[in-house]
């Protein structure tokens, strides 16, 4: 018999069928996901300020609208997102060494947004758009599934302690996600600048039934010549840090 009619049956049910109930109806619930950053106020300066007043019309593509990416760019050349572009001076820099790709960069930080908003404008980039945003929500609900040529992640933040870990933005649903909208021969490519964060997603993306390792040791890779140092790389670079590239293609 249904658990309700059991219930009705009782003039007062006991205590723990409230219990019951109350566990059955919560357990399949997904608890609020975690997120990979935590917003930082950051100063705007007048530079930034200015280009986010004027230019975020034009680039910063609405995270609560459908889009037709190449009705955006007036083309449909091959598509590139990176997440957490921090400053964008390197995703500026690969966008206009690679005119024949389409860039989207998706960053939650506004003044990083209105530092790279100044670079497309001063260096009159047509092949870039931004989300300010979190990007899992981005790829879930705007990026269409088998879109992508490529992701770049380069120096997610590490949440270097243990407790920290479940902050990672890799991990197996973070995969999963990317197995789904990249398109197959597609590539992810990640740096960092923290050892244990690349064995980390090595792990990760070695578990994944739908990646392949890029690196001839089926470890890390070179950096390849396409990826520009960023700002967080070369001041770890400063202080003496080593860099790991994880590159993997979804086969
Ligand atoms: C350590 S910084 C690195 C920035 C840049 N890639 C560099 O190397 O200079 C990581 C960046 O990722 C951004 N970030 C983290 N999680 C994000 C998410 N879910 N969506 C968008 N941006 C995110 C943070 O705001 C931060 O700017």
């Amino acid at each position: 018999m249904a658990l309700a009619a059991v219930v009705t049956q009782l003039a007062v049910p006991p205590f723990y069928v409230y219990h019951f109930i109350i566990f059955m109806t919560f357990e399949n619930i997904e608890p609020a996901r975690i997120k990979s950053f935590v917003r930082r106020k950051g100063r705007v300066t007048p530079g930034q300020h200015f280009a986010l007043e004027n230019h975020w019309e034009r680039y910063c593509l609405d995270p609560k609208m459908d889009v037709n990416f190449a009705d955006v760019f007036g083309n449909d050349a091959p598509l590139i997102v990176e997440i957490g572009f921090g400053n964008g001076d390197s995703l500026a820099k690969m966008a206009a060494e690679n005119p024949d790709k389409n860039y989207i960069g998706i960053e939650v930080h506004r003044p990083g947004v209105g530092h790279l908003l100044m670079k497309i404008e001063e260096m009159q980039l047509s092949n870039v758009r931004i989300y300010c945003h979190d990007a899992i929500e981005v790829l879930e609900q705007r990026v269409p599934n088998e879109s992508l040529a490529g992701l770049h992640l380069f120096f997610p933040d590490p949440w270097h302690k243990k407790k920290h870990h479940k902050r990672r933005i890799v991990r197996d649903s973070f995969v999963e996600l990317l197995a789904r909208k990249l398109a197959p021969n597609g590539y992810f490519h990640a740096a960092t600048d923290w050892e244990n964060y690349a064995e980390w997603m090595l792990e990760i993306l070695n578990r994944a039934p739908n990646f392949k390792n890029l690196s001839p040791t089926q470890t890390v890779c070179e950096r390849p010549d396409y990826r520009p140092l960023t700002k967080f790389e070369q001041r770890g670079i400063r202080l003496g840090h080593g860099v790991w590239d994880v590159m993997f293609k979804r086969v």
